[in-house]
């Protein structure tokens, strides 16, 4: 078996947590990034979810992660780690992960979390998305750590996501008001 890509658009982005030989920013297409997905394992606890991502499709939409690639001997020891992880909701995908240049360079592993999961809140306005997070927390820690940080290290890459940034944006407002 040869290496095998995992693509990561949530926390995954700043905190892969897991070994690789090699990361590359890369995006996938026909999904929006979106905080629909509950989460009681990570940024919420049981009956006091926090927010977090999922991918939702959409013809138009481009989704810009960062993809790691994973040598074949730890692989096994990676996904047992990643599928405990992301247990909460999300199961796994096989995604074609693009370059600046629109270039197609891996089919990656990607964790998305479906409506049909138990733990999926769906679409809410922002400023309600915004007060959830400012008010969850969970065993990872406080809910607006996940969207400030996800945020940044977007920024870092360079890369504008409109949802991502105004959530942030409302939850810094909150934080500072
Ligand atoms: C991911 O980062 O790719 C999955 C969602 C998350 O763990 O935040």
């Amino acid at each position: 078996m040869g290496s095998q890509w995992v693509f990561g658009y949530g926390s995954l982005v700043w905190r892969p947590a897991f070994p690789f030989a090699e990361q590359r920013p890369g995006y996938i297409s026909g999904f929006w990034r979106r905080f629909w997905q509950g989460s009681t394992d990570h940024r919420g606890v049981p009956g006091a979810p926090g927010r977090v991502v999922t991918l939702v499709p959409a013809r138009d939409g481009r989704t810009w992660g960062m993809a790691y690639r994973v040598e074949p001997d730890v692989l096994d020891e990676v996904l047992v780690q990643l599928d405990h992880r992301e247990q909460g909701g999300y199961d796994r995908h096989e995604l074609e992960v693009h370059d600046r240049d629109d270039r197609a360079f891996a089919t990656a592993l990607v964790y998305l979390a479906r409506p049909d999961n138990p733990n999926y809140l769906g679409e809410a306005p922002l400023p309600e998305i915004a007060a959830q997070v400012r008010r969850s927390t969970g065993p990872s820690g406080p809910n607006p750590e996940y969207v400030l940080r996800l945020a940044e290290a977007l920024e870092a890459m360079g890369v504008e996501d409109p949802h991502v940034d105004a959530l942030a944006a409302l939850v810094r407002a909150g934080r500072d008001g």
